[in-house]
C-alpha cells in the first residue's frame, strides 16, 4: 500500500488531527482489555502479599490474594493470567522435581482459578529457573546447560499443569525442540486442547533483572543465559526459530523483551501472520514505573502509549504487569 498524498494545500494532513472525534475516527491500532496477558507472582501463604522493590505496585500473591486479582482482572474483560511461581528455597534442587509436582503451587494455583474463574484463561510458565538450586530454566552439569534432558522435564511439567486444567502453556525456557516434545505429550495424553505460546524469539536481556528479583532466583543464577537465549543483535535468527516453533505446533509466538524489539514483532507478524504477543517485561515495567513515580514521566500516558506501540508494530496482544491498570484506564476513557 502506497497511499499517496496531494501536494499541499490540497492535502493539510492536520485537518484529521484537529479533533478528539477525528483522531478517533482515522486510529489504525486500538487497545483494549482483551488484548492482555497479566502476569502475576504467587506465594506460599495466607492472606499475605510481598512487594517486589524492583518492581514499585508489583507483589507477590498468596493463592487467596490471586483469586480476588483475578476477579478484578476477569471483571475489566482481561482474557488470560500467567503464573509465576516464588519456589520455597528447600524446593529448589538440582534435578528440580518440584516443577512436576502435581501439588506444586503453579499446580494448586491453576486449579483454583480454573473452578473460580472458569472463564479465565490461565497461562502457565515452562521453564525450571524458579525450581533450580542455580537459577538457569535447564538442567545444569559441570556448568553445562543440558538440552534433551531438560526437555524431558518441561515434558513433565507441561503435562501436570495440564493436567491441572492450564488453557495456555508458556515455554520459555529456549531449549532445542521443546515445542514438537511438548506437543506430542500433549497429544498422547489427551490434551488435544491445550495451546501453547512460545517464547520463540526470547533474548538474553537485562531488561529482566526485576523479575529474577521477583522469583528468587536472582541471587542464585551461576553465570548468565546467553547460550540458551538468543544474542540481542539478531534479528534473521528470531524468524528461523519462531518458523521452527511454529512447525512443531506452538499456537501462538512471543518476542520478548517487548519495547526494545518491536522491529521484531514486525518482523515476525509480517512473515508468519501468526497469534504474535510480546513481553512487555519487569525492567520496562520499572523504567516506566519508576519514572513515574519520580515525577519524570507521565505514568498512565506512558503505560497506554508503549502499549499502543505493541499493536502498531503487529502484536495481537501483550503480556504487561500494567494491564490492571491499563484496563482500568480504558475503561475510564482516559486515553
Ligand atoms: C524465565 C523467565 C524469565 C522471564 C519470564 N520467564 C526470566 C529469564 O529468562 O531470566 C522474564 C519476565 C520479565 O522480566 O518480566 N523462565
Amino acid at each position: 500500500m502506497h497511499p499517496t498524498l496531494a501536494p499541499y494545500p490540497a492535502s493539510r494532513p492536520r485537518r484529521l488531527r484537529r479533533t478528539n472525534a477525528l483522531r478517533g475516527l482515522t486510529r489504525e491500532t486500538t487497545l483494549t482489555a482483551d488484548d492482555f496477558i497479566w502476569p502475576v507472582f504467587i506465594r506460599e501463604g495466607n492472606d499475605t502479599e510481598d512487594p517486589i522493590a524492583s518492581m514499585p505496585g508489583v507483589a507477590r500473591l498468596s493463592l487467596d490474594r490471586l483469586l480476588v486479582r483475578a476477579h478484578e482482572a476477569a471483571d475489566l474483560g482481561i482474557p488470560a493470567i500467567c503464573l509465576f511461581p516464588y519456589t520455597e528455597q528447600h524446593l529448589r534442587t538440582e534435578e528440580c522435581a518440584e516443577a512436576w509436582n502435581p501439588e506444586n503451587l503453579t499446580n494448586r494455583a491453576i486449579r483454583l482459578l480454573k473452578a473460580e474463574l472458569p472463564d479465565l484463561a490461565v497461562m502457565t510458565d515452562v521453564a525450571l529457573d524458579p525450581y533450580n538450586i542455580n537459577g538457569h530454566d535447564g538442567l545444569v552439569r559441570d556448568g553445562v546447560i543440558l538440552n534433551d534432558e531438560t526437555i524431558e522435564a518441561l515434558v513433565k511439567m507441561t503435562l501436570a499443569q495440564a493436567e491441572a486444567g492450564a488453557d495456555i502453556i508458556g515455554p520459555s525456557d529456549m531449549m532445542d525442540g521443546r515445542i514438537g516434545a511438548m506437543r506430542g505429550a500433549l497429544e498422547a495424553a489427551g490434551f488435544q486442547d491445550v495451546a501453547i505460546l512460545s517464547y520463540a524469539a526470547k533474548y538474553a536481556s537485562g531488561f529482566y533483572g526485576p523479575f529474577r528479583d521477583a522469583v528468587g532466583a536472582s541471587g542464585r543464577l551461576v553465570g548468565d543465559k546467553k547460550t540458551y537465549q538468543m544474542d540481542p543483535g539478531n534479528s534473521d535468527e528470531a524468524l528461523r526459530l519462531v518458523a521452527r516453533d511454529l512447525s512443531e505446533g506452538a499456537d501462538m509466538v512471543m518476542v520478548k523483551p517487548g519495547m526494545p524489539y518491536l522491529d521484531i514483532c514486525r518482523r515476525v507478524k509480517d512473515q508468519f501472520g501468526a497469534p504474535t504477543y510480546a513481553y512487555q517485561v519487569s525492567g520496562e515495567y520499572a523504567m516506566l514505573r519508576g519514572a513515574a513515580d519520580q515525577g519524570w514521566l507521565d505514568g498512565p500516558r506512558v503505560m497506554l502509549e508503549s502499549l499502543t506501540c505493541f499493536k502498531r508494530a503487529g502484536c495481537d496482544g501483550i503480556l504487561t504487569y500494567f494491564a490492571i491498570e491499563a484496563a482500568r484506564a480504558l475503561r475510564s476513557g482516559a486515553i
